[in-house]
């Protein structure tokens, strides 16, 4: 398997890391045997033409990560991995209800019990990168001792800043490190714009359905909120200019790529029509993306789905992006992009909020970025939740009658279903349920008239397996339900 391994000279990425990752992966995926011995130093270098130095630090790497184990005088040998058992810890599902707060919160039980959970989007611990993230941990509290502790600056740490206006640029937007605001969490985020753009009754257009987190924050400001239908290929442009004819929004809060919850993406020419919307009604734009990294089927910095702050050249966009769904929620780590404009009242409010945001993960993120783990992070990521997407589109297009309707998005973490007529999401989510299933009802996802027949089904939080068995009986429960309904109308034809 070591023949495996490929350098690239020509690439910016280091030599060593470039190696770590390679054997990583051979280790991980199991291709190396446990207690196999990898090649010695001076061998290694020599087949692939490198310094000693760089077979020295990959293998410190992977030592510090517990991939591999060194015995004096020997050599270096792959480590057991050691299986995480689902009853050593505890995963708290975090469940929206109707009244969009969080409220039900479930304790995972044993194996028999488990409930497969389509219901969430937010991704389990087993995806989190702890053994890197504590490596970095170590190296900053090596490196900055008690500065990680103490007060930070209100916009965030310049090292992180400079790192993720670079990253950035490779999503095509041009952010200098001055536009740019960390927060603690998109919620933040979506709180501290309401703040600062919100009075008592101001209006706020938002797509429908849209995040309830961002819904109840503006309830909160008691703002005046619209929604305005999305459609497969973005918001109703015509419904928009509507509303706008009569009246003007203090902001329009969206999602343009991968929308929560359908998964839809506006056209690049619904977005080009939006920024010129908003050029000749004067607007201020919120764009939320939690997601755009997950594109599938394209690598790493190639977008098919451009946001609209890097076709903003009129600064009319103020842009969110979240690290919860790529990273780990628990950090509570996101940034804003902001024009110049606004720059003091945004850091007046976030200075209101909480300060500064916590400074120790912000110097592990920045590292992370310094030493190109990033784009390893997003590949890993894209390269699971694609094959969950895959096996869910096909689970979908197997087991559901095909009264339901969806479409495939080609990326990010939700699907949303249309359930046939007379089938409604609550009767569909309490048989789930019952059914060892859950599901996010589309009704938590309206501000107003929630609909009774949409679903959003997420695959972050489930494996390839639970996906075929969680949407087998899903089709089940559907098929029954219209083959009763059947039964049920045919009751009322006329006898001829
Ligand atoms: C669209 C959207 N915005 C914001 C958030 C909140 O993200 P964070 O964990 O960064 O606060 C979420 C979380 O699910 C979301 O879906």
């Amino acid at each position: 398997m070591i023949e495996r391994v490929q350098l690239d000279q020509s690439s910016s990425k280091h030599l060593y890391i470039q190696l770590y990752s390679q054997l990583k992966e051979l280790i991980e995926r199991r291709k190396i045997k446990s207690h196999t011995k990898l090649p010695s130093i001076r061998k290694f270098a020599k087949e692939l033409g490198v310094n000693n130095v760089t077979i020295v630090n990959a293998y410190n790497l992977l030592e510090e990560e517990e991939l591999v184990y060194k015995k004096v005088g020997s050599g270096t040998y792959v480590a057991p991995i050691v299986e995480l058992k689902d009853d050593i810890y505890l995963d708290e599902e975090v469940y929206i209800d109707e009244d969009t707060k969080f409220i039900e919160e479930k304790k995972r039980g044993s194996k028999e019990g488990k409930i497969i959970n389509f219901a969430t989007a937010a991704p389990t611990p087993d995806l989190f990168p702890i053994k890197p993230f504590k490596r970095l941990l170590n190296k900053v509290l090596d490196r900055d001792g008690g500065y990680a502790f103490g007060y930070q600056k209100s916009q965030g740490y310049s090292p992180l800043r400079k790192s993720i206006s670079q990253y950035i640029g490779k999503c095509q937007i041009e952010a200098s490190i001055d536009e740019i605001q960390i927060i603690s969490g998109a919620q933040q985020g979506i709180d501290i714009l309401a703040k600062t753009f919100l009075d008592y009754g101001d209006k706020v257009f938002v797509e429908r359905p849209t995040y309830p987190g961002a819904i109840s924050v503006f309830k909160s400001r008691h703002a005046d909120i619209r929604e305005v239908p999305i459609r497969k290929d973005g918001i109703d442009l015509d419904l928009l200019e509507e509303e706008l004819e009569k009246e003007k929004p203090k902001f329009l809060y969206l999602m343009p790529n991968f929308q929560n919850p359908t998964g839809y993406s506006y056209s690049q020419e619904k977005k080009e029509r939006i920024l010129k919307l908003a050029e000749e009604y004067d607007l201020l734009i919120i764009e939320d993306d939690c997601l755009s990294d997950l594109n599938y089927g394209v690598g790493y910095g190639e977008n098919k789905f451009l946001a609209l702050k890097a076709m903003d050249k009129d600064d009319r966009v103020i842009y969110i992006k979240s690290f919860s769904k790529i990273f780990m929620p628990g950090l509570r780590l996101a940034f804003l992009i902001i024009p110049e404009r606004y720059f003091d009242d945004i850091l007046l409010s976030k200075y209101m909020s909480d300060i500064f945001t916590d400074g120790l993960v912000q110097r592990v993120l920045d590292l992370y970025f310094r030493e190109e783990f990033w784009e390893d992070q997003i590949n890993k990521l894209k390269q699971t939740y694609q094959k969950r997407y895959e096996v869910m589109v096909v689970a979908l297009n197997k087991y559901l009658p095909q009264e339901v309707k969806f479409i495939t998005p080609q990326g990010g973490l939700n699907l949303w279903l249309e359930l046939p007529q007379g089938l409604t999401v609550k009767k569909l989510y309490d048989k789930a349920f019952a059914a060892g299933v859950n599901i996010a009802p589309g009704t938590v996802f309206y501000y107003t008239q929630p609909q009774e027949d949409k679903v959003r089904l997420s695959i972050a939080a489930v494996t390839e397996e639970e996906i075929k068995e969680g949407i087998k009986r899903l089709g089940k429960i559907i098929s029954k339900e219209l083959s009763n309904n059947k039964d049920w109308d045919n009751s009322w034809m006329p006898m001829v």
